[in-house]
């Protein structure tokens, strides 16, 4: 391993294109291999909006991505988000079955040189509770939970090495909250010093249970708390 972070935010600024009001103030924040981060702070504060730029899915008004030392030029926009996966709070799922759904990325020209695997995707549904018939239910007959279920399962199998995680519990019942907490924590655990994770979280606890490190976010300006407060902070 080296010392260059996985994932270095480079003096990264967004603003509202049609006010000019800034969203997000000039930030630098490196993501190492490893790192396990939390993000909390009130709602607008720009947590989405960092994250969203971390993944480079919204142009960036200012600074650059950098991936294990090589910024990320636009042209290269596709392979970085190969590496680097945003998870949103209500996932867009496409009609058809679970099964139709993960497969869909495999259709797309950057995944072109992997295929599908049913029984990879089976195993995972399997370590989030869900039986063998999951893949064949319609996704329009989902529960939030599945359908929240599916759409981590439709990035993991692709094996991102980061996990942007936007409130993917927020609207989830408890049961549903754990098996997406289990997949994460079994992706990470695959890989502990190659993976690395943000969370944004409104719950404490659960900010605790899924982070080493905690930032808070606060009109745009991203705050970086002492580690050791992290401990203080854990709830049973
Ligand atoms: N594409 C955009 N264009 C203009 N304004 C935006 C855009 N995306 C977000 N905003 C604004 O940026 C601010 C921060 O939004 P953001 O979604 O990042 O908040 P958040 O911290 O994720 O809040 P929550 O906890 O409710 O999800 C808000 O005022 C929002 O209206
Ligand atoms: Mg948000």
């Amino acid at each position: 391993m080296t010392d260059v972070p996985l994932v270095l935010a480079d003096g990264i600024v967004r603003r509202d294109a049609s006010r000019g009001q800034t969203l997000l103030e000039a930030t630098t924040f490196a993501l190492d291999a490893g790192d396990r981060v939390a993000i909390t702070g009130p709602s607008g504060s720009g947590k989405s909006v960092f994250l969203r730029s971390l993944a480079l899915l919204d142009p960036l008004d200012a600074g650059r991505i950098v991936w294990r030392g090589a910024p990320v030029e636009r042209a290269a926009i596709p392979r970085y988000r190969r590496n680097i996966a945003y998870i949103r709070q209500r996932p867009a799922l496409l009609d058809g079955t679970v099964e139709d759904n993960l497969r869909y990325p495999f259709e797309l020209h950057a995944y072109r040189d992997v295929r599908f695997d049913r029984a990879h995707a089976a195993s995972l549904a399997a370590r989030a509770g869900r039986g063998g018939d999951f893949l064949d239910k319609r996704a329009s007959e989902l529960s939030g939970g599945e359908a929240q279920i599916t759409a981590l399962i439709r990035v993991l199998q692709l094996s991102p090495h980061v996990l942007l995680l936007d409130e993917p519990t927020a609207s989830l019942d408890p049961e549903s909250s754990r098996a997406i907490e289990e997949l994460v924590h079994a992706w990470f655990d695959a890989e502990p010093r190659a993976h690395a994770s943000i969370w944004v979280s409104h719950d404490p606890a659960q900010a605790a249970r899924m982070s080493a490190r905690h930032l808070t976010m606060r009109a745009g300006v991203l705050d970086e708390r002492p580690r050791a407060t992290v401990h203080g902070e854990s709830r049973p």
